[in-house]
């Protein structure tokens, strides 16, 4: 067999696909909507966790984190992660974690409804933040932006860590290297990579029907991460400060649509 029939360049999904995409995307924005009414000084990483679930089941659908990867001898414990301050992705929810005034958690959601897998995240501000750090999550949600408005037919995946590298670098940010957007449909991470810090006119040519995620994780300090010795929290070296905001996206015939924006939201793409 060729090699390119087994490890095929990127999940491509049918019109029929896009649309149970479109579902399972809307309902995970509306998780990250209700887990926003949530966030405040005082709740805990665990009640967020407990939420998610709750939600997740009450429709009959899964989290994919839970038990993620299958097999692994240190699978995702908890429904959904929870990343606080200088915590760049993954971290683990917890009811000994009490989130308090002035910190940023980031909260990322993968329900599964009939098979496929929406994956989205924001960055919450709880309570009053400092001008400083709330500077980072506008500008790391401008990034995703940013990234996002650079996928259309015919652009490149380096494109959109171009768009996202520059915009970081000018803003005095870092980009994390170590994780990338990744394709997804009915698997969770497939074909392509999509590194935050590329070049442009590098890598794939992407074609309708491609999907994806774009999910910038910017650091105010070193770009640098380390996982700690739970397997699965990533930190910054430095503990700077980290944001991620994260949207699953399709290539449509002439540009790109968001599956994760929610009811009757919009994201300006030009
Ligand atoms: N949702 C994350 C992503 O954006 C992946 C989390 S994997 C987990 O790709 F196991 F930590 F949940
Ligand atoms: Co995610
Ligand atoms: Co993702």
């Amino acid at each position: 067999m060729p090699r390119s029939a087994r490890r095929p360049p990127a999940v491509i999904l049918a019109p029929q696909e896009v649309e149970k995409m479109r579902v399972v995307g809307r309902f995970a924005a509306w998780i990250l909507d209700q887990v926003e009414g949530l966030v405040r000084p005082g709740v805990t990483t665990g009640e967020i966790d407990r939420l998610v679930a709750r939600l997740t089941h009450e429709r009959g659908g899964v989290c994919a984190p839970l038990g993620y990867p299958k097999g692994s001898r240190h699978p995702f414990p908890k429904h959904c992660c929870t990343s606080v301050n200088h915590v760049v992705c993954h971290g683990i929810p917890s009811d000994q974690h009490v989130l308090k005034e002035g910190d940023i958690v980031n909260v990322d959601v993968t329900p599964i409804l009939d098979g496929y897998y929406g994956d989205t995240s924001r960055t919450f501000l709880v309570g009053e933040v400092d001008p400083e750090a709330r500077r980072l999550v506008e500008d790391t949600f401008e990034c995703m932006r940013r990234g996002i408005a650079a996928v259309r037919p015919g652009a490149h995946v380096g494109d959109i860590g171009a768009a996202i590298v520059e915009y970081a670098h000018a803003r005095g940010h870092s980009v994390v290297t170590q994780f990338a957007g990744h394709g997804i449909g009915r698997i969770f991470h497939g074909p392509p990579t999509i590194s935050h810090a590329g070049r442009r006119g590098q890598g794939l040519e992407l074609r309708p029907g491609m999907t994806f995620t774009v999910e910038p994780m910017i650091n105010m300090g070193d770009w640098r991460c380390q996982i700690l010795a739970d397997h699965w929290t990533a930190v910054t070296v430095d503990h700077s400060l980290s944001a991620q905001f994260e949207h699953t996206v399709t290539v449509t015939e002439d540009g790109v649509e968001v599956l994760t924006l929610g009811e009757g939201r919009t994201l300006a793409l030009d």
